[in-house]
């Protein structure tokens, strides 16, 4: 038996990619540029095992069995084994795949993403492909390929109908820009959202912001922020981000009917981080939201802890929360009695946060070497299952 394990990270995205023009293809309207974020903290891995006595392809995600008929996964199977080296005896044998994240999938969390750049990445590593694989990841999903490398990622839509340009590059790597961190503030919301998948295929019918997003809009804020991550310009990569997820919510809204993804806590976080870059009197904070209620802020070390003071003032956990603060460990601060006084009025009941997740840039997939990071036995079945 062969096996496999891989790690994938997460990203987040500053330019959102919303929109394709090939649905089969997975061919975006619009270049998008994100920072993929630390393993340490947020990722996927995957074992995949191979061997001529499997009778049939199986595959697990978080410890439940997964039809193995899933068109997406097909066709990142399909394309691997295009590329494969050929003359390997084990190309044709069936395979066992088995998946997990480390955090919940159910907070709305990049999940798709690391999930797909990792399944790619544990299938090339298996079948030896060598180069760039980020355009058979994008067949899982779109916004996958940007994981499959580290530090800040550009996913150029390209311009072959086939989208073989159509793959990520690498423009700066984690260590460019060492001082930037991530705080991911999971809002409480057990409401079930539309998926992007859906929610954009809507946008691309209805929405004739979208068109003038992606022609007009997005081309130059991509030149923007590249230029602002490659000078550590936090000032103009905080505003161009901010801008960025505001018009990607107003093209959801824009959208008929519309997708609505952000709740009021949402709009009470992107109130409480403009209050603060006001009284800071430049930009400190970046806030961007995925298709979900949960904020992703971009800020720099220097302002962890008192963004945090403040996060924890107007949004108090409910008490005894433990393991609220997830991630890079902090020594909490208490909020300044000058900033309680600018923050008093914005107060929310508590438990509007159901934790927060501390993280920093970091680096794209790694092949895990010792045998005891195998997410399956000698039988290749799930050492953890549900
Ligand atoms: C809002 O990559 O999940 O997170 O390609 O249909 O799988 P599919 O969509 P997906 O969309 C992500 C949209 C986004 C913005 C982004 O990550 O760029």
């Amino acid at each position: 038996m062969q096996k496999v394990t891989c790690i994938a990270p997460v990203n987040i995205a500053v330019i959102k990619y919303w929109g394709k023009s090939d649905e089969d293809l997975v061919l975006p309207l619009n270049d998008s540029l994100s920072g993929t974020l630390s393993t340490d903290f947020m990722c996927a891995k995957t074992t995949i095992s191979t061997s001529p006595a499997l009778e049939v392809n199986k595959f697990w995600l978080n410890g439940i069995e997964q039809s193995f008929e899933n068109e997406r996964l097909l066709n990142c199977l399909k394309e691997v084994k295009r590329r494969a080296n050929q003359t390997l005896p084990h190309l044709n044998w069936n395979i066992s795949i088995c998946s997990e994240n480390n955090f919940p999938t159910a907070a709305g969390l990049a999940s798709s993403a690391a999930g797909y750049a990792c399944l790619v990445s544990a299938l090339a590593a298996l079948y030896e492909i060598e180069g760039d694989i980020s355009a058979i990841a994008r067949r899982g999903s779109g916004s996958a390929c940007r994981s499959v490398y580290g530090g800040w990622v550009q996913w150029c839509k390209g311009a072959s109908p086939t989208g073989e340009d159509s793959i990520a590059k690498q423009i700066a790597p984690a260590s460019h820009w060492p001082q930037m961190r991530v705080l991911i503030l999971v809002v409480n919301d057990e409401r079930k959202k539309y998926s992007s998948t859906s929610g954009m295929k809507r946008s691309v019918e209805t929405s004739e912001l979208l068109q003038y997003r992606a022609t007009k809009i997005v081309p130059q804020r991509i030149e923007a922020i590249t230029k602002a991550i490659i000078n550590k310009d936090f000032q103009a990569f905080a505003q161009i981000t901010m801008e960025d997820s505001n018009q990607f919510h107003a093209v959801c809204l824009d959208t008929f009917p519309p997708c609505v993804y952000m709740n009021d806590t949402s709009h009470a976080i992107v109130d409480v981080v403009h209050a603060y870059n006001d009284f800071k009197k430049s930009n400190k904070v970046a806030y961007t939201f995925d298709a979900g209620p949960n904020a992703c802020l971009y800020l720099l070390d220097s302002e962890v802890e008192e963004v945090l003071s403040v996060i924890d003032y107007v949004f108090p956990p409910v008490v005894n929360s433990e393991g609220y603060l997830k991630g890079i460990p902090l020594s909490k601060k208490a909020i300044t009695e000058e900033l309680k006084a600018v923050f008093e009025a914005k107060r929310q009941n508590f438990g509007a946060l159901k934790y927060v997740i501390h993280t920093r840039i970091g680096d794209g997939p790694k092949t895990l070497t010792n045998p005891e990071d195998h997410l399956v036995d000698e039988m290749g079945l799930p050492k953890k299952m549900c």
